[in-house]
């Protein structure tokens, strides 16, 4: 039944060029969509494009297909402008994915206003962005399904990673609160907090052009001790979409993201107190290593 739900659909991917976004596209394209895999990085979002559709050509089961588009999701009219291009050629849009994203972390006392103008600005507004092209689309359709991807840092305290966790945390506001507005129209809003993931992410650290932060955590590293072994993309794909045709309003995964959030909501105060402690370790493991 989860699996008929995206048969026929149309569904744009941004950040689909990798990681989750790529997993997705793939998914998607298995499950017999027509998907756009749009990323800032044109000539991987080609290739994969490419690839998607040479696999749902030669698969066994019947299969959706897969177009490319660069675009850089910072750009509001850029990204609006392909959306629109899209729906149009396709007979509409039922899914919109807002997933392109990038960490930026340190210490906030080590960052610059140029490290939260850039996170805000590709994991935020880029959001903000995706849902300007998509709603009203949806909203003159009656139907459709903005998912847009947070992180398990939008629903803790994620120290060290600052910037990415406030990104993440007005990602789930504006979800859950536009969710409500947007039952209205006939159109579901959804948001997917991943723990850790297997994706190139947890080893890119901060945009090379931004000042070093030298309190920037190796992710992998600090992910992994505190939440566990990476999830592979893949498997977290075909978790969201099954649970995305079920309309569920937050999406938390794996398992053991969603143990996280629950310790955190029986007491918030525990998993605050003892951050401290545990930060400190990691950064001293970390000082010790160089
Ligand atoms: N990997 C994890 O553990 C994890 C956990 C929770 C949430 N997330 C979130 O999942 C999403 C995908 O992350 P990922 O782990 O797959 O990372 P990734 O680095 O593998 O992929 C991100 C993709 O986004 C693209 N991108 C970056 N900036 C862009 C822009 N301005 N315009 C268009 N595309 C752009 C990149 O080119 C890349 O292809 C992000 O929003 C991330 O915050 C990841």
């Amino acid at each position: 039944m989860q699996r008929a739900h995206f048969n026929g659909a149309t569904a744009v991917v941004t950040g689909a060029a990798s990681g989750i976004g790529r997993s997705l596209a793939a998914e998607l394209v298995d499950r017999g969509a027509t998907v756009l895999v749009a990323d800032i990085d044109g000539d991987v979002a080609e290739a994969t494009a490419v690839d998607l559709q040479r696999r749902a050509d030669t698969g066994a089961r019947a299969h959706g297909s897969a177009l490319p588009a660069t675009v850089d999701v910072t750009d509001a009219g850029a990204l609006s402008q392909s959306v629109g291009r899209f729906a149009a050629e396709h007979g509409g849009l039922d899914f919109m994915f807002n997933n392109a994203g990038i960490a930026v972390g340190g210490e906030v006392s080590d960052l610059s206003l140029a490290h939260w103008r850039r996170v805000v600005d590709v994991n935020l507004m880029s959001v903000i962005h995706g849902v300007a092209a998509a709603y009203p689309l949806m909203i003159e359709q009656g139907r459709g399904h903005i998912v847009n991807t947070a992180s398990l840092s939008g629903l803790v305290p994620s120290p060290l990673l600052v910037p990415y966790s406030t990104t993440k945390h007005a990602v789930v506001g504006l979800s859950i609160g536009l969710r409500v507005e947007a039952a209205d129209h006939g159109v579901r809003v959804s948001v997917v907090c991943p723990g850790v993931i297997e994706t190139p992410l947890l080893d890119k650290g901060n945009p090379g052009d931004l000042p070093p932060a030298a309190s920037m955590p190796d992710i992998r590293d600090m992910l992994t001790q505190l939440i566990g072994t990476p999830y592979p993309a893949a498997a977290l794909a075909r978790d969201v979409l099954d649970r995305v045709a079920l309309n569920r309003p937050i999406i938390v995964a794996p398992r053991r993201a969603k143990a996280v959030w629950a310790a955190y909501r029986l007491a918030p105060g525990l998993l605050i107190d003892q951050s401290p402690r545990r930060i400190r370790s990691i950064t001293a493991r970390r000082a010790a290593d160089h």
